[in-house]
């Protein structure tokens, strides 16, 4: 059966003293405690191998939130999913669509980037969504299926196998407008027929979907409750151990 999942994506927020403060918060809540999901959390590069440290990794995973598409060398500036990999890390969050609009990546950038986060294995949490106009114009479902096409249909079934999915409405994103508990599912489940469709019905049963937008404490159980919805990447309330705390709480 497909796993369960409350990851956090910290975005750019925190020093390296807060994020570590974080980081412990959350795992001295959870010491004491069998989540009924995975946790992860997705920090900045540099927090990693500290946080990585500092939390009991077999309770809380750690992510970084980009990784370059370029293995090694003259690229000023990129982090390599080696690299990424060296901190204990052991998930790399791809295709966020701060990514896609703010620093231009591309679906072939992407495919790269999947390929050498698995190469390395990382655990890609890779991001799909469409805009508001996509949606008011009723193409969103052709666009999420494209983004999942271009990017990971080039995988084998074995790699496949091992990549997370978060729809991620981007109208919904940091907006405080969540996706409806319906509208979560008809999209969740139009993403699994998708997958069926190319690696066969075991494949994309196994694979977890998760949502994020304005997820919180307050919509986590709803949106969760639904079937094909694995649970969720949070942005904003990731930032707060109590409300992260209470959105794993939601299983
Ligand atoms: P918010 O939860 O802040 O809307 O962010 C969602 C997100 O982008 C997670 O990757």
């Amino acid at each position: 059966m497909r796993k369960k999942i409350v990851a956090g994506n910290w975005k750019m927020n925190k020093t390296l003293q807060e994020g570590l403060a974080l980081a412990k918060e959350l795992n001295t809540i959870l010491a004491n405690e069998t989540p009924n999901c995975d946790v992860v959390i997705g920090t900045p590069f540099i927090h990693l191998a500290s946080v990585v440290s500092a939390v009991d990794t077999h309770k809380i995973g750690v992510a970084a939130q980009n990784c370059a598409d370029k293995e090694a060398g003259a690229y000023t500036g990129e982090v390599s999913a080696a690299m990424v990999k060296s901190t204990g890390a052991g998930y790399v969050i791809l295709g966020h669509s701060e990514r896609r609009t703010y620093y231009g990546e591309t679906a072939e950038t992407l495919k790269t980037k999947v390929e050498l986060a698995l190469k390395n294995n990382l655990i890609p949490i890779f991001c799909i969504g469409e805009v508001l106009a996509e949606r008011e114009s009723n193409v969103h479902f052709e666009v999420v299926k494209s983004q999942i096409i271009d990017s990971l249909f080039g995988l084998s079934a074995a790699d496949f196998s091992k990549i997370i999915l978060a729809y991620e409405p981007v109208w919904a994103i940091g907006t405080g407008k969540t996706a409806t508990a319906a509208q979560a599912q008809e999209m969740h489940a139009f993403i699994r027929k998708t997958l069926a469709s190319k690696y066969g019905k075991e494949i994309a049963d196994n694979c977890s979907i998760l949502y994020g937008g304005s997820c919180n404490p307050g919509n986590a159980k709803e949106l969760f409750s639904n079937p094909d919805v694995d649970g969720g990447l949070i942005g904003g309330a990731s930032l707060k151990a109590a409300d992260f705390k209470a959105i794993i709480d939601a299983f």
